[in-house]
């Protein structure tokens, strides 16, 4: 730990220079060591701790060690040390990043005035320079004690979220309790990781619960990692401690420019680009209605099969996350034929159209890998706003300037065609696979509708479906009325499948794209 100064720290003889070491153990003590404790009997780490973890060794720079709230709030009649939080800046894997981490063994973490200027400040700093902000919360929420100044320093922080956003990457750990309006915060930022059995998130706790609905239920159950990274989708990750979760989120910077500026560092992982993969070529059945594991191909054609999917647990029936092709950080979007047959629903288009934005926003290229027969029909997706949802992924994909490119491995049916990442959007380069099936219908829908008088005057109807089922397929579901068309710039070998998009991605580094001038678009939420 250096001081202040960036010098070691060592009794001095001069008294103010022992004032100072004096303030700077007290701060390094947080709660004491009784409360130290306590937060490793519940698995967590310390604020401090989690630092050390998170930056590369000796890289942290703090700011405001001396800085305290005002005394003589209601209730308050003492400062606390550093007020609760540790803020500044260190390296991970040598970029700057900013940092923020709540400690909660001084009056729980809780948010007052000078907690919250110390985390704005280090915000103001990133914005500033073009680094990303990287928040550690464990926290009470609003410090009761100073009242409205709580909430308007949450206020500051909300807004800096917000201005922040599409600039610099914000990033939050939830490693303990973040309740009530203190959610809002993470919640605008890109990515929430939550740490297992740690932590929990709600805008209102089980308490309020059951005052109002009369209704029991556990912290867990209401707002825990489970059911944030599962069921709602506000984590992105749910790492199962606070150690594997700050490696998470080194790994995740590793794949992201520092600003919106900047684009992402190139990594050589020694994979050749014009590696093959002959088994690609059987990977679609033969059977249309069998199914398979998109992730085959995903993991396939990365560059070091490495690929770190953002929100695995929730909406499985399409995929999304960050991987390496010829050393670039490619943001990846694929419909997952083994959930839900791939189809998009609510929570699938949300999901991806989130992602969408944020590699836009950071310059990231989108790869499209599509098997989806359709979006999700039914009164529960209708009345769940289907039309709004899926507009949502349709908008984020036409709005996208950045290198786009998308390869149809086999179902591209109806609108969900369209949306994703067609020609017809404005993807710069379409390839089809020969499995490829891209019509308005699927092939018995369609035969359904456009031949139901032959069918019906037919001695054995349900023969002469299947029979002009066939014949619809063979005629219109493949990839190759598309190609002459040239909404498909080539029908390719699944096995050379790596090497295509990396070839088409650096023809494609040097694209410019202009959106007409506005104050800004009005993406139906
Ligand atoms: C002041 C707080 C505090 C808070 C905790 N503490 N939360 N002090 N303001 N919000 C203090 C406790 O008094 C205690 O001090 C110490 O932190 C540790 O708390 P414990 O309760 O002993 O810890 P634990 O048993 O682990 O329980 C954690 C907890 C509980 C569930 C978070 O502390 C709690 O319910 N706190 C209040 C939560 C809350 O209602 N916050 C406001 C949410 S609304 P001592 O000295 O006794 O050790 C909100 C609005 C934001 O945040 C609005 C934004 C617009």
């Amino acid at each position: 730990m250096k001081t202040l100064t960036g010098k070691p720290a060592n009794p001095a003889p001069s008294d103010g220079r022992t004032h100072l070491q004096e303030l700077i153990d007290e701060a390094l003590q947080g709660g004491g060591s009784q409360r130290v404790e306590e937060q490793h009997r519940k698995g967590k780490l310390t604020a401090r701790e989690r630092i050390d973890l998170l930056l590369d060794e000796g890289s942290f720079e703090e700011f405001d060690i001396l800085k305290t709230g005002r005394a003589g709030s209601i209730g308050q009649d003492r400062r606390y040390p550093g007020d609760g939080v540790v803020t500044g800046h260190g390296a991970i894997d040598g970029r700057e990043v900013f940092v923020f981490s709540q400690d909660f063994t001084v009056v729980g973490g809780s948010l007052g005035e000078a907690h919250s200027q110390k985390i704005c400040k280090v915000m103001d700093h990133a914005v500033r320079v073009g680094a990303p902000v990287i928040g550690l919360n464990d926290s009470g929420g609003a410090r009761i004690q100073e009242g409205v100044d709580a909430l308007a320093a949450y206020g500051e922080i909300f807004n800096r979220n917000v201005l922040a956003s599409g600039v610099v990457p914000q990033i939050s750990c939830i490693m303990g309790p973040c309740a009530g309006g203190a959610v809002y915060s993470p919640a605008m930022t890109d990515f929430t990781f939550m740490v297992g059995a740690a932590s929990y998130m709600f805008v209102t706790g089980p308490n309020v619960v059951k005052t109002v609905t009369h209704q029991e239920i556990s912290f867990d159950d209401l707002g825990g990692a489970e059911v944030h990274g599962r069921i709602s989708g506000v984590a992105h990750f749910t790492p199962p401690n606070d150690i594997l979760c700050l490696r998470e989120v080194r790994r995740l910077i590793n794949y992201l420019p520092s600003n919106n500026r900047q684009t992402s560092p190139i990594l050589d992982l020694k994979d050749p680009i014009e590696r093959t993969d002959p088994a690609l070529d059987f990977l679609v059945p033969v059977n249309p209605n069998h199914t398979y594991d998109m992730n085959v191909l995903i993991y396939s054609i990365l560059d070091g099969a490495e690929f770190m999917e953002v929100q695995p647990h929730h909406a499985r029936n399409i995929i999304i996350g960050f991987g390496r092709l010829g050393g670039q950080t490619i943001g990846l979007i694929a419909n997952q034929p083994a959930a839900l047959a791939g189809v998009l629903d609510i929570h699938a288009s949300a999901k991806a159209a989130r992602f969408v934005r944020f590699c836009d926003a950071f310059n990231i290229p989108l790869i499209c890998l599509v098997d989806v027969p359709g979006f999700m029909p039914g009164p529960e997706q209708e009345h769940g706003g289907i039309i709004r949802h899926g507009a949502k992924l349709l908008y984020a994909f036409v709005e996208a300037t950045v290198p786009r490119i998308t390869v149809i491995v086999r179902k591209a049916y109806g609108g969900a065609y369209v949306v994703m990442n067609s020609k017809h959007i404005r993807c710069d380069i379409n390839y089809a696979w020969p499995t490829a099936e891209i019509a308005v219908l699927g092939p018995r829908g369609a035969a359904e509708v456009i031949y139901r008088k032959d069918i019906q005057a037919a001695p054995d109807p349900e023969a002469a479906l299947s029979g002009k089922t066939e014949e619809y397929r063979q005629t219109f579901a493949n990839p190759f009325l598309a190609a002459k068309r040239g909404y498909i710039d080539d029908v390719i070998f699944p096995r050379d499948t790596r090497h295509r998009l990396i070839r088409s991605l650096q023809f494609l580094e040097g694209k410019k794209m202009e959106r007409p001038d506005r104050k800004h678009g009005n993406i139906p939420l």
